[in-house]
């Protein structure tokens, strides 16, 4: 059995930046359990930038401006209080990030380079090309080898455990050996990222978004808030909804229907392509379901076009999209426009943080930081470059109160509780694996994925999110005895991927019960 002060659960950029500051206080041993490699988090996939108002391109920017877009982007569902005290800690967040050593873009006077993102009233977005997420990623896994983390990796997170109405340690699946362990731990931060898998391919999210954190935590006792609240990022490439940064717009890129025009001027003149994400992914929908757009079904389109930009922008500041344009599309930005489309990108909702100055949750000695949690700063829609920044911030807002929980609280020995559940899982792998019949998980997920985009998607309506609630309870009881297929221990990840498809069902079933009961529309409930 294994044992730590602090035990953090995911390694993208909240859960590291969380161990990171943990590790910084002396004598505290510190875990971070992956289930992949700790740089394939999807922290890594996230392009466009971080939000701080450190006014190197805009000298009338402030935390005060931040704020008021961050609120008014939230569509005013956000916490106002949490908001501002997220905005005043951007700067400090993003300058600690340079100052180890994140190679940011930079001004010609040599500060860290800011530019346009969508819904926000100055260049805010401090920026790395088009890889900010990548570079950040890597400074903190850096330094927290530096600082003596012990990282875990694939090791999958199956329950955490709760002894006495506190934290008490996790049951982890040891994906290499094909072995559940135990860890005991004084506190526990769950960073565990978002849900976009509960609509399969339709998300800019790698394929390890499936929610488990979400639906570890409501297991043990904790609400799920806002969880109806899904954005869906307006630039998806058209088949398989990968992230085409907002840099793209950002840089002053285009978005066109069928018959050329820049249709954004009929939603938002204003701002037009830099509306927030909710007005584009719906004025997208909208030109689509017109018949503006190209294609039909699932594989409808309008484009994103930046052909008119200079040569050097797009080859200087969007090498990454064009890569990925080129490769997945076969369209080469320099002279094509991309086709795009809305995707599933990020949960605003998620695990339900009762305080914003230390990511406590109902259970003490529980933490919650990043996309898995709802702090909530994003409220009904979240601004870009403000999940980075919420990654940097509450990451490290989270290190500190695991920190301070730990040096304040004697620890409740949760041993016996700890074998009982890990047996209990281990009862579960050998009934689950042995089964010889039943409903192939990979139909269930399947299943669930495209009704929840026709029914719980861009466009929800009464009736079809009913039918959504009856299609997830079938679903839910198939799963009790889904067929899995592979009975090996070491690497099965026909095992990891059932355990996934339970929490995809758990979040998709609050996502459709929450969707139903917020009766206006607001953000992204549409
Ligand atoms: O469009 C983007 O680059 C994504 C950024 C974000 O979601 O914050």
């Amino acid at each position: 059995m294994e044992q730590y002060d602090v035990l953090v659960v995911g390694s993208g950029g909240a859960g590291q930046r969380a161990a990171l500051e943990a590790a910084r206080r002396d004598g505290l041993r510190v875990a971070l359990i992956t289930k992949i490699f700790p740089t394939r988090s999807a922290t890594a996939m996230a392009q466009g930038g971080v939000n701080a108002a450190l006014n190197n391109v805009a000298k009338e920017d402030s935390t005060e401006v931040h704020t008021f877009d961050t609120v008014k982007g939230s569509d005013y569902l956000g916490d106002q209080d949490a908001i501002e005290f997220f905005c005043q800690r951007c700067p400090e967040g993003v300058l600690e990030m340079d100052f180890m050593g994140t190679p940011f873009s930079r001004t010609d006077e040599g500060k860290i380079a800011q530019r346009n993102f969508g819904g926000q009233s100055y260049p805010r977005t401090c920026y790395s090309a088009d890889k900010t997420g990548h570079v950040i990623l890597h400074t903190t896994y850096e330094q927290c080898l530096k600082e003596g983390v012990h990282f875990l990796q694939e090791w999958y997170l199956l329950d955490i455990v709760v002894k006495d109405g506190k934290a008490g340690g996790a049951i982890i699946w040891n994906m290499k050996k094909g072995k559940v362990e135990i860890i005991k731990a004084k506190s526990i931060v769950l960073s565990t990222g978002g849900a976009g898998r509960v609509f399969w391919t339709r998300t800019t999210n790698p394929f390890l978004s499936t929610g488990d954190g979400m639906a570890v935590a409501f297991r043990a006792g904790v609400g799920l808030k806002d969880m109806e609240m899904i954005q869906f990022h307006p630039t998806g490439l058209g088949k398989t909804g990968i992230l085409m940064s907002e840099a793209v717009r950002g840089e002053g890129g285009y978005l066109l229907n069928n018959k050329g025009e820049r249709f954004m001027k009929d939603y938002a003149p204003s701002k037009m392509e830099l509306a927030p994400r909710d007005v584009v992914a719906k004025a997208i929908e909208t030109e689509i379901a017109e018949g503006r757009g190209w294609g039909t079904g699932l594989d409808a389109y309008v484009v994103a076009d930046v052909r008119h930009l200079p040569k050097e922008v797009i080859l200087e500041k969007l090498h990454g999209i064009r890569d990925l344009a080129t490769t997945f599309e076969h369209a080469d930005p320099l002279v094509q426009p991309i086709p795009i489309r809305p995707t599933c990108h990020y949960s605003m909702g998620g695990i339900d943080v009762k305080d914003f100055k230390t990511c406590g949750t109902v259970i003490p000695g529980l933490f919650a930081a990043g996309e898995a949690s709802c702090v909530s700063i994003h409220g009904a829609n979240r601004l870009g470059g403000n999940s980075l920044a919420d990654a940097v911030v509450f990451g490290k807002v989270a290190g500190e109160g695991a920190v301070a929980y730990v040096k304040e609280n004697q620890a409740k020995d949760a041993s016996k509780a700890l074998n009982e559940a890990a047996n209990g899982w281990e009862q579960r792998f050998r009934e689950v694996t042995g089964r010889t019949s039943g409903r192939p998980i990979s139909e269930i997920r399947n299943e669930m994925a495209l009704s929840m985009w026709n029914n719980v998607g861009i466009f929800r309506e009464e009736k079809k999110m009913e039918e959504e609630l009856e299609t997830l309870n079938r679903l839910i009881e198939e799963y009790k005895t889904c067929y899995v297929g592979d009975t090996n221990r070491t690497f099965n990840m026909a095992f990891v991927n059932y355990v996934e498809v339970g929490s995809l069902l758990t979040v998709a079933k609050a996502v459709t019960l929450d969707a139903l009961r917020r009766k206006k529309s607001r953000g992204s409930h549409l």
